[in-house]
């Protein structure tokens, strides 16, 4: 049978061999929820950066320029790091490259892996499917909190292994704990957040209404997909 293994932050991916994997980046509040949110709604494509003065750059390249800092919108980009942002007919067919605190600073540091895909609540029934049918092992990256491990990344890695448990076995404990951290969990996600540091965060910048949004399930059936440095539907 198939493993999965979950890496609680990225500060901890030398632990975790990943070129024989297929690594899920997770980053539910909220980088990987707009990236899903913005593919389904028909962006082209999406170029993650770790660097904000790289992805700033972008701009002379016909590419939108989204993301964040602590939260915040980057001072000139074009879009923050709200999904409701992009559902955005304009963006239909355009490309975005995209900055954030932590959730593509997780993908940089999953480089390496046998294939990157982007996991949320927004499309975890898709994931679910798409890891079923796969061949490979399976590491769920949580992107964390500057390298702290956060709630809600464990909480999503833990519906994963929840989802996939006659399919799937867990390598460590780590799944294990995301697991039943998740069951727990699962029949109110925003009240089991609600003490959570980064939901705290959020309501401090008044940014309340993504918060029930980024953890509601299967919005969308699309799975993204890095390919030659671009996340494409
Ligand atoms: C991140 O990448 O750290 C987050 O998406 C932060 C945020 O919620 O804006």
């Amino acid at each position: 049978m198939k493993t999965i293994d979950v890496c609680l932050s990225p500060d901890l991916m030398h632990l975790y061999p990943v070129s024989d994997r297929v690594v899920v980046v997770v980053d539910i509040l909220r980088a990987t929820s707009c990236m899903v949110t913005a593919l389904a709604h028909g962006v082209k494509s999406i170029r993650p950066f770790a660097n904000l003065e790289e992805c700033r750059a972008m701009k002379a390249q016909e590419y939108f320029t989204a993301g964040e800092r602590n939260g915040e919108k980057v001072d000139g980009f074009d879009f923050g790091n709200s999904p409701f942002e992009y559902m955005n007919e304009n963006l239909r067919g355009q490309k975005i490259a995209f900055t954030t605190t932590n959730g593509t600073q997780a993908i940089a540091k999953s480089q390496g892996a046998k294939q990157i895909i982007i996991g949320s609540f927004l499309n975890l029934s898709a994931v679910v499917e798409y890891l079923k049918n796969g061949t490979d092992n399976v590491l769920v990256v949580c992107a964390a909190w500057k390298g702290k491990v956060n709630l809600e990344d464990t909480l999503f890695a833990g519906a994963l292994v929840e989802r996939l448990k006659d399919h799937i076995k867990p390598d460590c404990d780590a799944p294990l704990a995301a697991q039943r951290l998740y069951n727990l969990a699962k029949k109110d996600l925003v009240d089991f957040l609600k003490d959570s540091s980064h939901v705290k965060r959020l309501n401090r910048l008044h940014i309340h209404k993504d918060i029930a949004f980024c953890v509601t399930p299967d919005q969308y059936s699309i799975v993204p997909k890095l390919v030659d440095g671009e996340l494409i539907a």
